[in-house]
């Protein structure tokens, strides 16, 4: 099951945002005239569709993974995916945070994060196969791996991202685009949404994040435990080769 956590952006909606950066972020040197903004919306449209297809096309790779993993070992190793394309203002607001200028060249060379996967997986196991075997695919290339599951994070936080690069066919030909996909099991996601939830909520209130902190760091170590008992158990009932890195 695939959820999409937006709407596709149309020019108008490029164009109003861009327009909007302008003026709540008067530092930052966004197009100021109409016929700037809307050249750039019109090319930022041109690079999304890319990023778009590059989404599609990792997608369905993992849903024919998980498919024929369904029919080979009868279980499906995943829960859902859900993607996204990162928004012009955060696009815009990551650029602004390093110094970089908003232009397609920059947002190109500097953000990898724009076509965004997450694959939810029950098992820690399940979340290794489907990486690996992924990551093993002839026309894609692995451009960075960071294990935080191996190596969990001093919050807690723990997922395996993996940046792709993958060629998607245009009209203008291949063109090669980077797609982050972050693997985690359904805990390690459950965790993350409520922590993420507390930073977003509490941007103005650091003691409230330091008093949950401590909480949420046992509740990771829990939560890990959990997955890996219950994994224990379903070993037993599934057998499927198994991998322990990509
Ligand atoms: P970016 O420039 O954002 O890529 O920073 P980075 O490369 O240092 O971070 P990384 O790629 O390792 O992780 C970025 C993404 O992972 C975030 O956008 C979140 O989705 C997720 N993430 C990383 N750390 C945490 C964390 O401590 N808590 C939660 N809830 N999510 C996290
Ligand atoms: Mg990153």
């Amino acid at each position: 099951m695939i959820l999409d956590r937006q709407n596709p952006l149309s020019l108008a909606d490029i164009t109003q945002a861009i327009a909007a950066l302008s003026e709540s972020l008067p530092e930052f040197e966004t197009p100021q005239d109409i016929e700037d903004i809307t050249k750039f919306g019109r090319d930022f449209e041109a690079l999304m569709q890319g990023y778009r297809g590059a989404m599609q096309e990792i997608s369905t790779k993992l849903e024919i993974l998980d498919d024929e993993y369904q029919t080979k070992y009868s279980h499906n190793p995943i829960h859902h995916i859900e993607r996204r394309l990162k928004s012009v203002r955060s696009i815009a607001g990551k650029l602004l945070a390093h110094d970089l200028p908003l232009d397609i060249d920059s947002i190109e060379n500097n953000i990898f994060d724009i076509a965004g996967i997450r694959v939810m997986c029950n098992y820690i196991d399940d979340v290794y196969a489907i990486a690996s075997m992924l990551s093993r695919q002839s026309d894609i290339r692995i451009l960075e791996v960071k294990d935080y599951i191996k190596h969990p994070k001093e919050s807690g936080y723990r997922s395996l991202h993996v940046i792709y690069s993958i060629p998607v066919f245009l009209t203008t030909g291949a063109k090669d685009i980077p797609v982050e996909v972050q693997f985690r099991t359904i805990s390690m996601d459950y965790w993350a949404s409520l922590e993420h939830r507390l930073r977003y909520k509490s941007e103005n209130n650091p003691e409230r994040v330091a008093k949950h902190a401590q909480t949420l760091q046992n509740a990771a170590r829990e939560l890990y435990d959990i997955d890996v008992s219950l994994q224990n158990v379903h070993r037993d009932l599934v057998s499927a080769p198994r991998e322990d890195h990509i």
